[in-house]
């Protein structure tokens, strides 16, 4: 049977951008409740700086709840002030963002994109001393909230300068939904010309309703990783228009209705969905809600 595996970013990508400040103890059951469901691959939370984005400043005291027994918990880091924070917390992997547009670079991470692969390079080599792997994220890899298009090319020298470093995988992030089936499969052929598409993942915002319908293209064209959110749960702060990420279960349902295993019990993942939007206070995903209804959830 076909297989892909998912990486649930719920913790990290979703609760990021909520208004409200989510407790602690909210997202370790979150984390507790994916687990359950047989999620393998969590990112947990961001070590970035507590001034731009609040909603990660307890960092540090979800890091050092987790057992990392079977799980792998990736957290994001901007710069080597975050790496070393993350490795003293206990981290096993993490993962760090660059952007394909110069405007998104500066917004999100106050520099510009060379500046960014610049910040890498010690953080890489200080990863490799800790024997740590590091994935990548490419935003804007479907295009920019400030610039518009993002040209196929400069997502995959992005892509590479990443890979060239290091990172073990390349999430290319579709910020703020704007991708479609058809650019989706352009991009991938694209980046895959120069580097392996084994080591290519799809992180897909759904603000378009397009996130599962772009995960399927990048499915077609080879991709075999995929990012979801728990409940389509998140954002970015500094995208302007960024809504959540393709539910994770919008993907398990889809995968596992054409046959393709992800390891992960739909059923629990729906009652984790359900449960965190209530939490919450927003609208459960369609999946959720229709597996609800029939009173499967
Ligand atoms: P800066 O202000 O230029 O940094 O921010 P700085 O080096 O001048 O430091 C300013 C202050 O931040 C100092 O503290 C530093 O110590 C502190 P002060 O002296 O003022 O008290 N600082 C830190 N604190 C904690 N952890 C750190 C850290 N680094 C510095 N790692 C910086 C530059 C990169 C830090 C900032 O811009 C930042 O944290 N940005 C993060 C933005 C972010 O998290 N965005 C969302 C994630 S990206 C995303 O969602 C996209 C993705 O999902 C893929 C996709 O969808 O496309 C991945
Ligand atoms: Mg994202």
């Amino acid at each position: 049977m076909e297989r892909v595996k998912i990486v649930e970013v719920g913790p990290r990508d979703g609760l990021q951008n909520e208004v409200q400040a989510v407790p602690t103890a909210t997202k370790l059951e979150l984390i507790a409740r994916l687990v359950a469901a047989g999620c393998q691959t969590i990112e947990a939370t961001a070590f970035v700086s507590p001034k731009w984005v609040p909603q990660m400043a307890d960092h540090d005291a979800v890091l050092r709840a987790l057992k990392h027994d079977g799980v792998s918990y990736p957290v994001l880091i901007p710069n080597l002030k975050g790496f070393e924070a993350a490795l003293a917390a206990g981290a096993r992997e993490v993962a760090v963002f660059a952007a394909a547009s110069e405007t998104f670079s500066q917004k999100n991470i106050n520099c510009s994109m060379e500046e960014s692969l610049a910040r890498f390079a010690p953080v890489m080599e200080a990863a490799q001393r800790s024997n740590m792997k590091v994935r990548g994220y490419v935003s804007c890899a479907l295009g920019c909230p400030y610039e518009g298009d993002i040209s196929p090319q400069a997502v995959a020298a992005v892509a590479r300068a990443l890979a060239d470093m290091g990172c073990y995988e390349i999430s290319l992030g579709d910020t703020v939904g704007l991708g479609v089936p058809n650019r989706v499969k352009t991009l991938i052929a694209c980046v895959a010309e120069t580097i392996p598409v084994q080591k290519l993942a799809g992180h897909f915002h759904d603000t378009y309703g397009m996130g599962a319908a772009n995960a399927w293209a990048a499915y077609e064209a080879g991709v075999r990783v995929f990012d979801g959110s728990v409940a389509g749960l998140g954002g970015c702060p500094y995208a302007k228009g960024a809504s959540g990420n393709v539910a994770t279960e919008d993907l398990v349902w889809m995968f596992a209705r054409s046959g393709v295993e992800t390891g992960i019990n739909l059923q629990i993942l729906v009652e984790c969905a359900m449960w965190i939007s209530g939490q919450l206070g927003r609208a459960p995903s369609r999946v959720a809600q229709a597996m609800s209804a029939r009173g499967a959830g």
